[in-house]
């Protein structure tokens, strides 16, 4: 009998493929970079077929590893980056044009225009969230306008638009099934969250044709079957869902009030909210959680957008690490009475700031200033964009305890004490650096009816590393007080 579940994890920079066994133990894991292309300032591609076969790959040499066929696989689920926009041909599956990044801001003046139309409030109601070129709805209609013949192939119902977990399930059904989830569908600016169904007066007011949409399931579902000429076995796809409320289960924040925050190519803190939609007064999303039998549990997330992708820039562009591991070593022995501070402000400024054209800076340097500070200003800028997350979710009335943490930089031991004394908060790291993945698989256990419901989370969970502040309060204030300053003067230049 069939008894491994695959998860698919598609990110920004990476892809990834993990096998479990039914108690959630990882048996192999895959891996493939992928290119990210900047064609012109502000904007970021991927090519679609890249994409794709990156997957196809890391599920052939997670197999290989694992020393299974795709015939033992009882499950697959996929979690992915969210928001970046795919359109493809109904008939071929190919893409019209190459992925458009959720990092992307070539939609920004549309987004503007939106705001200056005071529509911001009618959006923020409907969806949770706000006029950024962040979300996939002025995206596709970027595509829709942009390609020629797309608009009119699109009222012909020719096309998909889809989320990545959308794409990758067209094609790994053979071109069968069109649906997305009730997460992924939460983060393209034209879904209700109240309703759970696309909205039609959005879909209007982004010139969107109905016909080009996915349907919208549950995060644990049927989804489809793998098609044999792509996996050599009929295997059901049982869950989906967006990288971030995987991660957010994968923590076993299962409870209302709990919260992780993912340090991967940006930083996403998400705090469950139980069956209530909260409204933030502070410029933080509302979010579906995930959704299953039908009932919704929703999120409030704060969203930045360098966390990892600042230290990738150390290695490509700067050139003064080669690996990521190098920043820790760089940055040992820098106080925090250091001058220099980087806003890594490279694709815009996401949450509290929401300011899409603004642009990096780093302020401070002095003659003696070099790699080291540098480095260590990088780490921290992480850490500064988090107490802004969790000052705007304490002023909207939510406290967060402790900083559940996953992701890639919390290999970063000098990174995660400078979190605990700017945040002055007690950071626990989960035992795996794949929360998201784990997220995905444990969807997929549910389904199969391993475990009974979502709370079952919290027996898998475990933390392998604790770290508590040691920087007093009102020097971690002052810090802070600091950074916020140097935003507040950084937006309002015009470049
Ligand atoms: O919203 C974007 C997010 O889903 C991307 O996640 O892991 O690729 O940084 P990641």
């Amino acid at each position: 009998m069939a008894k491994y579940i695959l998860a698919i994890d598609q990110g920004t920079t990476s892809s990834r493929a993990i096998i479990y066994d039914a108690t959630l133990q990882q048996l192999a894991c895959a891996q493939q970079e992928l290119t990210l292309s900047y064609p012109h300032s502000g904007w970021v591609e991927q090519d679609a077929t890249e994409l794709w076969q990156s997957v196809v790959s890391c599920i052939r040499k997670v197999l290989y590893k694992a020393g299974i066929s795709a015939s033992d696989l009882a499950g697959i689920g996929i979690t992915n980056q969210r928001e970046t926009t795919l359109v493809w041909h109904k008939t071929t599956g190919k893409a019209l044009y190459p992925a458009i990044v959720w990092q992307d801001r070539r939609t920004a003046a549309q987004c503007q225009q939106l705001k200056d139309a005071g529509l911001e409030p009618l959006l923020q109601q409907k969806t949770g969230l706000l006029a950024d070129p962040y979300f996939s709805a002025s995206k596709l209609s970027w595509i829709l306008q942009h390609v020629p013949n797309a608009r009119q192939q699109a009222e012909r119902g020719e096309l998909c638009f889809g989320t990545v977990d959308c794409y990758l399930l067209w094609q790994l059904s053979g071109g069968k099934v069109h649906a997305t989830d009730a997460s992924n569908a939460s983060r393209t600016l034209l879904f209700n969250i109240h309703r759970q169904c696309w909205d039609d007066e959005l879909l209007k007011m982004f010139n969107i044709p109905a016909a080009i949409l996915p349907t919208v399931q549950d995060n644990a579902a049927s989804f489809a079957v793998t098609a044999v000429d792509v996996l050599a076995a009929e295997v059901p796809i049982l869950a989906m869902i967006g990288d971030q409320q995987a991660a957010l289960l994968g923590q076993a924040c299962t409870e209302t009030g709990m919260s992780k925050s993912t340090y991967g190519t940006g930083c996403f803190t998400v705090v469950n909210t139980g069956p209530t939609v909260l409204s933030s007064q502070h410029k933080l999303l509302s979010t579906v959680a995930w959704r299953l039998n039908g009932s919704t549990t929703y999120a409030l997330e704060g969203s930045i957008f360098m966390a990892g992708a600042t230290v990738q820039w150390l290695r490509d562009q700067l050139g003064i690490i080669s690996t990521a591991a190098d920043s820790e070593t760089l940055a040992q022995g820098v106080s925090y009475q250091q001058t220099e501070l980087l806003i890594p402000a490279f694709t815009g400024l996401g949450a509290p700031y929401w300011q899409p054209e603004v642009k990096a800076a780093l302020f401070g340097m002095g003659r003696d200033s070099g790699k080291s500070e540098i480095a260590a200003a990088a780490l921290r800028s992480v850490a500064y964009q988090s107490c802004d997350l969790l000052q705007a979710i304490q002023q909207d009335g939510l406290t967060v305890q402790q900083l559940r943490v996953d992701g890639g930089m919390t290999a970063n031991r000098w990174f995660l004490q400078a979190l605990a004394d700017l945040t002055q908060k007690q950071v626990l790291r989960c035992q795996t650096t794949d929360a998201t993945a784990m997220g995905a698989a444990f969807l997929v256990a549910l389904h199969l009816g391993i475990y009974p419901d979502v709370s079952a989370m919290q027996t898998v969970w475990r933390s392998d590393y604790q770290i508590s502040p040691v920087l007093a309060k009102a020097d971690a204030d002052k810090l802070h007080q600091r950074w916020q300053h140097l935003v507040s003067s950084l937006l309002s230049i015009k470049l």
